[in-house]
């Protein structure tokens, strides 16, 4: 192993592409390993996790990149390999996970707490390379220590996903009991941790999801979960008002769009919270102004997390109470079959890839 900058020359394998379009453009790619900056941390990747940000990187994230060939990855958990001359807080051997969201810490927003909201934020696997492949560069502010007791594949299947759903539930929508609340996108890698944190941590008085099959469906009642509607079996939206007699949730966390975007807003009960945090099915979805003010509704857009967001979210992974769940465990050079199941909805959870 080795500490010196210098030392770490030479190629390395990585999954990438070299120009956008589906995923049929990733293909394995040999690259030089990267270089360092001084308060950089070379990180021997051990395993990293796919995340539905990684299938709109190579179908539409052009206007972000600029390097090219590009690879994503921004769930990384590994081994620091080599550090920069003025990093020391971190030494080669130290076992790390990786918080993808470089913020200034300059900025009026960092200033305030809200780097996820930075005037200059960068995202690893979005704006620069990430760790899709043997070795990733990252800021040493940007590593956390892995305890002895967690597995580098459970590591990296937490990052990006659980402090997603962190933030929205805990901080932007602020869920507290009694609210009840309905997830959609349920079963996904952020889905499956706000099932968790609703349940787990919030505590909310009764919650209800959403999901297109009957074996993800029995899954999110053994996580907990009061209410699943199979959405292709009934109008969840009616089903909701059925269950809740006609008066709707107290808050609905969507990470879909598309044609759930007004379903769930008609899920909501006057004064509802309704908090977005992606568009899986479509960013344009029709909308209907009228719910919103008619029924008085609150609407929260919620990214990635703050750094307290993420450092309060991890305790509650290594004490066990969010345990992340992962389908499989892949290796990296077999990512044909890892992009195809995320892209073909054949997920449950989160997927990880490792390097052997
Ligand atoms: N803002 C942020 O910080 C942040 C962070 C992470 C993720 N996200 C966004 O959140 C969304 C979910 O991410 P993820 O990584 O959890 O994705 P994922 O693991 O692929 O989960 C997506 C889930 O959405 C459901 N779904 C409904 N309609 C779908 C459609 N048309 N295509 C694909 N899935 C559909 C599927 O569940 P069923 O089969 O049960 O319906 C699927 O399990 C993405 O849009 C992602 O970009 C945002
Ligand atoms: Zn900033």
């Amino acid at each position: 192993m080795s500490s010196n900058p210098d030392e770490m020359t030479g190629t390395m394998k990585a999954i990438g592409f070299h120009e956008h379009g589906d995923i049929d453009q990733i293909e394995l790619l040999d690259v030089p390993i990267p270089s360092i900056g001084d308060n950089d941390v070379l990180v021997n990747v051990k395993a990293s996790s796919l995340n539905h940000q990684d299938l709109f990187a190579v179908r539409e994230l052009d206007h972000y990149i600029t390097e090219y060939p590009f690879w994503g990855g921004g769930d990384i958990a590994g081994v620091v390999e080599v550090v920069g001359d003025d990093v020391s807080d971190w030494s080669a051997g130290d076992r790390v996970v990786v918080n993808s969201r470089i913020s200034c810490r300059e900025c009026d927003l960092c200033l305030n707490g809200e780097q996820s909201m930075c005037r200059n934020l960068k995202v690893i696997g979005e704006h620069r390379r990430g760790g899709f492949a043997e070795y990733v560069d990252v800021p040493e502010r940007n590593l956390h220590p892995l305890p002895d007791h967690v597995s580098f594949e459970t590591a990296a299947a937490v990052p990006i996903a659980a402090g997603c759903a962190w933030r929205a539930l805990m901080n932007r929508g602020d869920i507290r009991p009694p609210h009840d609340l309905l997830v959609v996108g349920a079963t996904g890698g952020v889905g499956t941790y706000a099932i968790q944190i609703a349940k787990n941590v919030i505590g909310v008085e009764t919650l209800y999801a959403i999901t297109g099959s009957e074996s993800k469906t029995e899954r999110l009642q053994e996580m907990g979960v009061d209410h699943v509607i199979n959405y292709n079996e009934e109008e969840f939206d009616r089903k909701i008002w059925e269950l809740t007699d006609k008066t709707g949730v107290d808050a609905v966390f969507n990470t879909v769009g598309g044609d759930t975007w007004v379903k769930s807003m008609r899920c909501l009960r006057n004064g509802g919270k309704f908090i977005t945090s992606g568009a899986t099915a479509g960013p344009n979805p029709e909308t209907e102004i009228r719910l919103i003010f008619m029924r008085q509704l609150e609407v929260f857009g919620s990214t990635s997390h703050s750094h307290s967001d993420f450092v309060d979210m991890l305790d509650h992974v290594w004490n066990g109470r969010i345990e992340p769940v992962i389908q499989e465990t892949i290796r990296l050079s077999d990512y044909e079959v890892a992009f195809e199941k995320m892209a073909n909805r054949g997920l449950y959870g989160k997927l990880i890839l490792t390097q052997s």
